[in-house]
């Protein structure tokens, strides 16, 4: 397991935990601050410094790779000279600034499957600053449509994909139940909050200024992902439903289950 400690990739361990799994290797740059779960071999490393993952590599079957683009092809690489027998990677939707990933994943020839996941629903955390301290929230593109996901359904789809078999040479774009616009987000949130949430559109330039403000470097590159949503809106797809047997967790039930976020 490749970025164990970071938000999906934990909640992969867990999954995998919780699905039977006894031999799990966990990779963290900092083994005691990882507080991973008992029973779950933690091995030190980095997937930014490739040189460091000779040990944790060693005897691995199995192989979640959490997306560290610049390192991508020196890692699968590795993997592959390591006997490394499946990746599961989890970059973003094709052809975005994750590809670089599934590109180094089939050039390692390691058999592979990817999982997709478009905007994660996480993203609503943009606007807790400004849900926190009132009821307006100003933001670009409202009517934009997208249909984000929650991590923890694509932590459980990779769960169930690393020890399940039938996937090999899959791609899973992985989105949440319903396509919604950011207005209709945001309301959602309020609804969550039992408060009623007003969405001010902001111009361009007081878009680019406010997502540059708290994004930095991405602000742009997210602004230009949204005007592009809004020419091609992404629909939902059921592939999460379909791997997990289960409903998609919608937006709705995400916000009351991250209120807390907002509060
Ligand atoms: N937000 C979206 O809508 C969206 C959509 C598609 C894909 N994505 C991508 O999905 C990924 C999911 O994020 P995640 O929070 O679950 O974490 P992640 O990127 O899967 O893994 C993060 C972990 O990697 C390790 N790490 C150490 N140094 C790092 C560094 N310099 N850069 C990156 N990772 C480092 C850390 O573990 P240790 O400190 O324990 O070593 C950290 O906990 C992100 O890469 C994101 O870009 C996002």
């Amino acid at each position: 397991m490749t970025g164990a400690t970071g938000n999906v990739g934990r909640m992969v361990v867990d999954e995998l935990l919780a699905l039977g799994a006894t031999d799990i290797r966990a990779l963290t740059v900092d083994p005691v601050k990882a507080n991973l779960p008992a029973g779950v071999e933690v091995a030190r490393g980095f997937v930014g410094r490739p040189e460091t993952l000779t040990d944790a590599l060693a005897g691995v079957d199995r192989m979640y790779l959490a997306p560290h683009p610049a390192s991508a092809f020196e890692v699968c690489r590795l993997a592959a000279q390591a006997g490394v027998r499946v990746i599961v990677d989890m970059a973003g939707a094709k052809g975005e600034h994750w590809q670089v990933v599934e590109d180094a994943v089939e050039a390692s020839g390691v058999p592979w499957t990817h999982l997709e996941p478009g905007e994660f629903m996480a993203n609503a955390d943009l606007w807790a600053p400004q849900i926190r301290s009132g009821d307006v929230v100003r933001d670009a593109f409202g009517d934009v449509v997208n249909a984000p996901v929650a991590q923890e359904d694509i932590a459980a789809v990779a769960a169930r994909v690393l020890l399940s078999d039938g996937h090999l040479g899959k791609a899973y774009e992985l989105t949440g139940p319903q396509a919604l616009s950011r207005r209709e987000k945001v309301a959602a949130i309020g609804r969550a909050l039992g408060r009623e949430l007003t969405y001010v559109e902001l111009t361009g330039d007081e878009a680019r200024d406010q997502f540059t403000a708290t994004m930095g470097e991405y602000g742009q590159w997210y602004l230009d992902g949204l005007a592009q949503l809004l020419e091609y809106p992404q629909p939902a797809v059921s592939t999460v439903a379909d791997l997990l047997g289960r409903p998609a967790t919608t937006y709705e039930e995400w916000a009351r289950s991250h209120a807390d976020l907002f509060r």
